[in-house]
């Protein structure tokens, strides 16, 4: 039988919408408009089509956007004097810093500069530590879509078993603490697991957030299980061109999984969704809105 596919396409979409009428909201009831800005450092081609997509959502869902672009040759001290100023805007409730950064400028101390309530990326030790022991924080935005996606198709998460492939700060590890305050039973495996085909084998959940292109097969799959698939890799064809796979081998995974999210039009989109989602619930943290009262 061949796997449910989650479409993150649609899920995002809906989010989305949920996020404007919040907005709509914050304007009309509280008189407050979100605002969300985004730091640019350089020239990276992949990094340009990111904060121009985040911008353009961004105003599609009634929120202020601020875009502010600085040369590859700007000094940390440059890129901290934005973040200062940011930090003490009242109209901006949300900050990122799009990473990577060139290398003259320490990519910690821009993350630690960040307000942690303005950090919507969730990258600030503050948060990260929050996290971990339940306390209300901002969540990186990819783990909190994935987990969005789960809850939306199976419910109750407690007490699945879930495997996380790839252990990186931005979505191994937070992805791996969240499914546990879910109640779910969770491994990491990494480039060090032993056995790790039987590591996924045991999985009811697997999320693949490796970075290797197809090297989650479809044999390494619990019948059934559900499959969430972080990774974006852009590999050749033998015609010349290239498109995009993600971490699972989806044509043999899908004959085996319960569900899957595909490549391109899984994951990808929940991204920019949650970091909506995210400036929400930061600038309703800042103003001591209860954020599940704003639609009814
Ligand atoms: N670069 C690629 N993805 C991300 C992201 O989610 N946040 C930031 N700040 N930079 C990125």
């Amino acid at each position: 039988m061949s796997a449910h596919i989650i479409d993150g396409k649609e899920f995002s979409a809906r989010v989305r919408g949920t996020v404007a009428d919040q907005v709509k909201v914050l304007r009309e009831k509280h008189g407050i408009t979100p605002g969300l800005a985004v730091v640019l450092v350089g020239e990276d081609p992949a990094s340009q089509v990111y904060v121009r997509n985040k911008n353009r959502s961004t105003v599609e869902a009634g929120m202020k956007s601020e875009e502010i672009k600085l040369p590859d040759t700007a000094t940390e001290e440059e890129v901290l004097a934005v973040v200062n100023r940011l930090n003490e805007d009242e109209s901006i409730h949300g900050i990122l810093v799009q990473l990577p950064l060139p290398s003259q400028i320490d990519e910690t101390a821009v993350i630690d500069a960040i307000a942690p309530e303005k950090d919507v990326d969730g990258f600030h030790v503050i948060n990260t530590g929050r996290q971990a022991v339940g306390l209300p924080a901002m969540v990186p935005c990819t783990p909190r879509g994935c987990i969005m996606m789960l809850k939306d198709h199976l419910g109750d998460l407690s007490g699945l078993n879930a495997v996380v492939v790839g252990r990186s700060n931005i979505v191994g590890k937070p992805m791996a603490s969240l499914l546990l305050a879910e109640s779910c039973t969770v491994t990491i495996a990494h480039s060090r697991t032993k056995n790790i085909e039987d590591v996924c084998r045991g999985a009811d959940i697997l999320v693949a957030a490796v970075g290797r292109p197809e090297m989650i097969k479809g044999e390494w799959i619990k019948a059934g299980a559900t499959v969430i698939d972080v990774g974006i890799n852009r590999i050749a064809k033998d015609d010349g061109k290239t498109r995009l796979v993600g971490d699972v081998e989806f044509d043999s995974a899908k004959d085996v999984a319960g569900a899957i999210t595909p490549v391109p039009g899984g994951v990808g989109p929940m991204t920019i969704a949650c970091l909506l989602a995210n400036t929400i619930t930061a600038t309703c943290r800042m103003n001591d809105i209860e954020e599940a009262t704003l639609l009814g």
